[in-house]
């Protein structure tokens, strides 16, 4: 495979995503790229894949062969970051199955090729599931298990592992050194954190604002110190440490400083007694207000049920039981965990007023409930919308309008409250000042998702229930996000946090955990 001064500007941009890339890889070589978010590497993958063209408008100068030939897309094998996108059949063998179909694979290979695959990624849930219904990490798994299946000569992985819990990120690493040893495939894998593929790969190449900033050989699993290239291996530590790379043994980043007053929840300012002059406030909602610095209970909660699934007509609603008994305390952080497929999603998604619990409490207390129900799932949108700040798993599914400012704005605007500086302030923060004016819909992973935390933020909810909001980040983007979710615990809001992130679930004040139980 060879790049040779690749260039390319999305339609209407002014700077290049990719500047001048040059790239030459042998058969069989294994490459893992990385670099800051929003450096350029997906956008190399899709290049590499011959996709580029075909999903984005823009001009590309340069060239891209593999084989000898310019990829026409469908050659290689493509996992895109965000696994959803990729999904195209309703069940997951169909689905696996599907870009082996398209490659006449004969039919009698296809499906013992799906059954043994289910297997080597770890995918708990049958060949009959629907894809609708994965969790996020299933959802990245089948996606792999697709891509692996049908790789054939390149295979191009984008962050492969994000959503994963440690156990099955490395039965995934495992699967695919295996796929790539039998069959000889060229490997080229972006990732943030490098520790687990190290021993697989051997080049290291750093993309970072659109141009190749380093290729470095890789050998028996770490940086090749005495290869030619920067002065000493101090020197190479710090400048890829300065790009955002993680680097195993590298002190890891802490969350940076950020004003709490950006992130106050907006019914603090309702209590302060000048506001409520002029307020059309009940005269309830002044009683059952109260300050949250003292770290009142907003929330509890207590072995929720949600059924999983829209049961078909006389069919029974599978259901998702999550055991456990919190209180969600203004000013307190506190992290859910748990096996990828487990629910903590759905147990997200309850405490948000967005599913129906079919067995348990999820109560709103007076400071949170206020006029409103006790039952969040009773709550009209506005009333969420008041209380509740949302970064779904998929960021994607919270953006709308024609720029990331009026995405990030649109729920302050609807509630009648003026955002304009905060938002501002967590863009800036964020690192999202550059694409506050460009569409949200062409952010790379990493920006999507800082963009979905400032939206959730801006609008001062006083409960914050994040799903997974440190995925795709590199260094400092980790710390410009957590510092944004302990700035938001100090102002008072009630952080929930479901991650697979051990270094975000140091932060917080109490672990939930769940397990699969025996009737889950
Ligand atoms: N079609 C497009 N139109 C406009 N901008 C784009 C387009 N595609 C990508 N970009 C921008 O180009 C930059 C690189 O995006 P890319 O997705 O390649 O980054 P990345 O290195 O994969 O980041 P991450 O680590 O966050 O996934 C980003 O700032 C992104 O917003
Ligand atoms: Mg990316």
């Amino acid at each position: 495979m060879l790049v040779r001064g690749l260039t390319w500007t999305p339609l209407g941009a002014r700077t290049p995503v990719l500047a001048d890339v040059d790239l030459r890889l042998e058969p069989g070589e294994r490459v893992l790229l990385t670099g800051p978010s929003g450096g350029g590497k997906s956008t190399l993958l899709r290049a590499l894949a011959g996709v580029l063209d075909a999903a984005e408008s823009g001009e590309a100068t340069g060239e891209v062969r593999v084989g000898g030939e310019t990829p026409l897309g469908g050659g290689a094998a493509l996992l895109l970051q965000d696994p959803g996108a990729g999904q195209v059949a309703e069940t997951v063998g169909r689905d696996i199955a599907f870009g082996m179909e398209n490659r006449a694979v004969p039919r009698t290979a296809i499906w013992p090729r799906v059954r043994s695959l289910v297997g080597r990624v770890g995918l708990s849930v049958g060949q009959e599931h629907r894809v609708a219904a994965l969790s996020g990490g299933e959802s990245q798994r089948v996606g792999l298990a697709g891509s692996l299946a049908s790789a054939d000569g390149l295979l191009l992985l984008d962050e492969p592992t994000s959503m994963l819990d440690p156990d099955a990120a490395a039965r995934v690493r495992d699967s695919v050194a295996d796929a790539v040893a039998d069959r000889a495939l060229t490997l080229v894998l972006a990732e943030h954190r490098l520790d687990g593929w190290l021993p697989l790969v051997d080049r290291l190449v750093v993309v970072a604002a659109g141009r190749m900033v380093a290729d470095l050989p890789v050998r028996g699993g770490g940086l090749d110190a005495h290869a030619p290239g920067p002065d000493s291996a101090a020197d190479l530590v710090r400048d890829l440490t300065s790009w955002g790379v993680w680097l195993p043994g590298v002190p890891e980043p802490t969350p940076w400083p950020v004003a709490a007053d950006v992130c106050a929840p907006h019914s603090r300012a309702l209590v302060d007694a000048s506001a409520w002059s002029g307020s059309r406030a009940s005269a309830r909602e002044r009683e059952t207000s109260s300050p949250f610095a003292g770290g009142a209970a907003l929330l509890r909660v207590k072995d929720v049920a949600v059924a999983r699934d829209r049961p078909r007509r006389g069919a029974v609603a599978s259901v998702v039981h999550c055991r456990v008994e919190a209180d969600l305390v203004a000013g307190q952080v506190q992290a859910v965990l748990g096996a990828s497929g487990v629910g903590k999603s759905t147990l997200l998604a309850a405490l948000a007023g967005l599913r129906r619990p079919v067995g348990g409490v999820v109560e709103a207390l007076p400071p949170l409930a206020r006029e409103a129900s006790t039952h969040p799932h009773r709550w009209t949108s506005r009333q969420v919308a008041t209380r509740v700040g949302y970064v779904p798993q998929r960021p994607q599914a919270s953006v709308i309008g024609g720029t990331c400012r009026a995405s990030l704005l649109a729920t302050a605007r609807a509630l009648g409250r003026d955002a304009e500086r905060r938002g501002d302030a967590l863009m800036e923060q964020l690192g999202l000042g550059a694409v506050a004016d460009r569409s949200p819909y062409r952010l790379s992973g990493g920006e999507a998702r800082r963009l979905a935390l400032a939206t959730a933020v801006v609008h001062g909810p006083d409960l914050l229930l994040l799903d997974e909001p440190t995925v795709g980040q590199d260094r400092d983007a980790w710390a410009a996000v957590a510092g944004v979710i302990e700035a938001a615990a100090r102002a008072g809001v009630a952080v929930v946090a479901a991650t697979h992130d051990d270094l975000l679930a140091d932060l917080a004040a109490r672990r939930i955990v769940l397990t699969r139980g025996a009737d889950a």
